[in-house]
């Protein structure tokens, strides 16, 4: 059974088809980093009409190198929600008219779920295989920050057990890297300046360090970045700002393992799964992996272009709904808000 994928929820025009067993067959991103990067962010505007433009393309290029036509494709997904209004509707037009076109199913697919079972893909240079559910997860990505006990591929299966109380991860790196200029995205150059730096020679404070929560916080951290920088003057590309880079990431790193795991303990489970563009983060693979095999755990993550967004994840995601046999042909809605709130705040209620 082959799906075919559209992702459009923000910055990067996206179209895979993947088969039911998370085998990708074409995945192709059209990132947008260059028409945002001088405005120092996403401008949402510009992101619908980049879509616009792109998709038909990108589309093309996923059929092509697949190899296949769209009558071999058996359904579509499309990302429905969270994410910027503009910018979803492009795609999900898109979807609407190809599986309009074929009479095929179509699905609505969570954005977060989708990140959620990217650990699912298949990839030639993964070398890890695929957990087994329960497991406990940590999202995190330029929106959203949050740890879930994962039990299956249905949204009811998925719990939230602590989130953000401000700032996601990303967010806090995108802002970092704006606040000593060095501009958008903030994540893969704070990566790599951090590692050229000592995380021990500038002192920052540890956002959210109170043990028993499973919350995150990073904008204290975020303005002590802040107040350093207005204290010691602009930054050049030199060694203190390889250091505070070190320092600032370290810091959201230790934070976010200590509490997933923390969270996996209290679970009474032994497998972690990282997912979200910030899980592309190697010294978050790396220290992840230290963390679980000092506790006898077992951490699994997506290929590094499966974190980030993409559509494979969405096609993959979309397959499950279908097998479930979902279809949204006629009603698909846009939803500003994961689905995965409404579902946990209806969940804790329960319990
Ligand atoms: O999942 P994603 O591609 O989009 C959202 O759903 O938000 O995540 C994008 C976020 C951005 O904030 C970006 O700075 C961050 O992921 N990111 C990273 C790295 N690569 C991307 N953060 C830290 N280290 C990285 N290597
Ligand atoms: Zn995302």
């Amino acid at each position: 059974m082959l799906t075919l994928g559209i992702e459009t929820s923000c910055d990067e025009t996206a179209v895979a088809i993947v088969d039911e067993h998370g085998r990708v067959l074409s995945d192709v991103v059209h990132s947008q980093v260059s028409t945002h990067a001088v405005y120092g962010g996403v401008v949402p505007e510009l992101a619908s009409r980049d879509h616009l433009q792109n998709l038909v393309p990108v589309y093309r290029a996923a059929l092509d190198r697949a190899g296949k036509r769209l009558s071999d494709i058996d359904g579509v997904a499309v990302t429905c929600g969270p994410g910027l209004s503009g910018a979803l509707l492009v795609g999900m037009q898109m979807a609407q008219g190809l599986a309009w076109s074929r009479g095929l199913p179509i699905v609505g697919v969570d954005h977060l779920v989708g990140h959620l079972l990217a650990v699912f893909l298949q990839h030639p240079e993964r070398t890890s295989p695929a957990p087994e559910f329960p497991f406990i997860a940590l999202l995190v990505s330029g929106g959203h920050t949050a740890i879930y006990r994962v039990e299956g591929s249905d949204l009811s299966q998925i719990t939230e057990l602590g989130a953000t109380r401000d700032d996601a991860a990303g967010e806090a790196f995108d802002k970092v890297a704006k606040l000593t200029g060095l501009g958008y995205p903030g994540g893969p150059v704070i990566d790599r300046l951090a590692a050229e730096g000592d995380p021990d020679r500038i002192v920052l404070a540890r956002p959210m360090r109170r043990k028993e929560s499973l919350e995150f916080s990073f904008s204290g951290l975020k303005t002590d970045v802040a107040r350093w920088v207005e204290a010691n003057g602009p930054l050049q590309n030199d060694q203190r700002l390889r250091d505070l880079c070190a320092s600032f990431q370290r810091n959201v790193v230790e934070t976010l393992l200590n509490k997933t795991f923390r969270a996996a303990k209290q679970q009474g489970l032994a497998t972690v799964v990282l997912a979200g563009g910030v899980a592309a983060n190697r010294s978050l693979r790396a220290r992840a992996a230290d963390y679980a095999e000092r506790r006898g755990m077992r951490v699994v993550i997506p290929h590094l272009s499966h974190c980030t967004d993409n559509a494979a994840m969405i096609a993959l995601a979309g397959s499950y709904q279908l097998r479930r046999g979902e279809n949204h042909a006629g009603t698909l809605e846009m939803s500003p808000h994961t689905a995965l709130e409404r579902v946990t705040r209806k969940g804790a209620g329960r319990r």
